[in-house]
């Protein structure tokens, strides 16, 4: 089975740029191009939130056109930046499958690996969170296939990544979460987004992987002092490679002008 996973794709209104300067629409066009020549083709796409970058219906507009130019199908989940009652009126039934009560949770079950869905923004805070309620629901989905390879993705890094945007705004709820995470050996990995660089780090027993956006990269500094910047980057997403013998295998793809492909044997 072959995941794709686009993140933090901050679309705003058709022909504007991201923070003025990202060429959003323009990386995401690129990206669903690439993605669209793959051979093998991907199963789906996970987009794992900060879809829009204010929230607006107009931006949900935008990306949903962008994104129905995908050849397979995609499955969306809100992000700090968007509306969790705008996307579901752009996505919902389609790219958000269900909606569990107050919150975009859903499974997507027919495929080798369980996929299940988690929205783990809080309203009007950039911070993550999965309250009791969303807890209970996955608990719930979690025990019905326990034995199922199971991928979750969700926006919000449970852990710290030493990126100081995402570290500060924290994640409420991750200690109950990490201790049902731990009674469920099935799960393969749990992908996310938000800090908008490639980042993989244990949590209870499985491994935890952020995903780069489309053309935001963060500054990274390990210090932790600095103002937060950012820079203007190739466009990038994730593939996950599932298969039976290795598991889930994770590829970074940078849309950058490398030169090539060289054969060894000519060199
Ligand atoms: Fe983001
Ligand atoms: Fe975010």
């Amino acid at each position: 089975m072959l995941i794709a996973q686009i993140s933090d794709i901050h679309i705003v209104k058709m022909g504007s740029k991201t923070l003025g300067v990202a060429p959003m629409e323009a990386n995401l066009k690129q990206v669903v191009g690439h993605i669209n020549q793959l051979v093998p083709r991907p199963d789906l796409v996970l987009v794992t939130g900060d879809i829009t970058d204010h929230g607006t219906k107009d931006e949900a507009v935008n990306a949903a056109q962008l994104l129905g130019q995908l050849n397979c199908p995609f499955y969306v989940i809100p992000g700090n930046h968007d509306d969790r009652n705008v996307l579901w009126a752009e996505f919902g039934g389609s790219a958000c499958p269900i909606r569990s009560s107050n919150f975009i949770n859903y499974v997507i079950d027919e495929h080798e690996v369980r996929l299940i869905g988690m929205d783990s923004t809080i309203e009007n805070a950039q911070g993550g969170e999965l309250c009791a309620e969303r807890l209970a629901w996955l608990e719930e989905i979690l025990a019905a296939e326990p034995d199922h390879p199971t991928l979750i993705f969700m926006h919000h890094p449970p852990v710290k990544c030493g990126v100081i945007e995402s570290d500060l705004d924290g994640f409420l709820g991750a200690d109950a979460f990490g201790a049902i995470v731990e009674d469920y050996s099935c799960i393969e990995r749990i992908v996310c987004g938000h800090i908008h660089l490639p980042t993989f780090a244990r949590f209870h027993g499985t491994i935890v992987s952020t995903a780069p956006s489309i053309g935001i990269r963060l500054g990274l500094d390990l210090t932790m002092k600095k103002e937060s910047e950012f820079f203007l980057d190739a466009p990038g997403y994730q593939l996950h490679h599932w298969t039976r013998y290795n598991n889930l295998i994770t590829h970074t793809i940078s849309l950058n002008d490398a030169e090539g492909p060289f054969a060894y044997e000519e060199h």
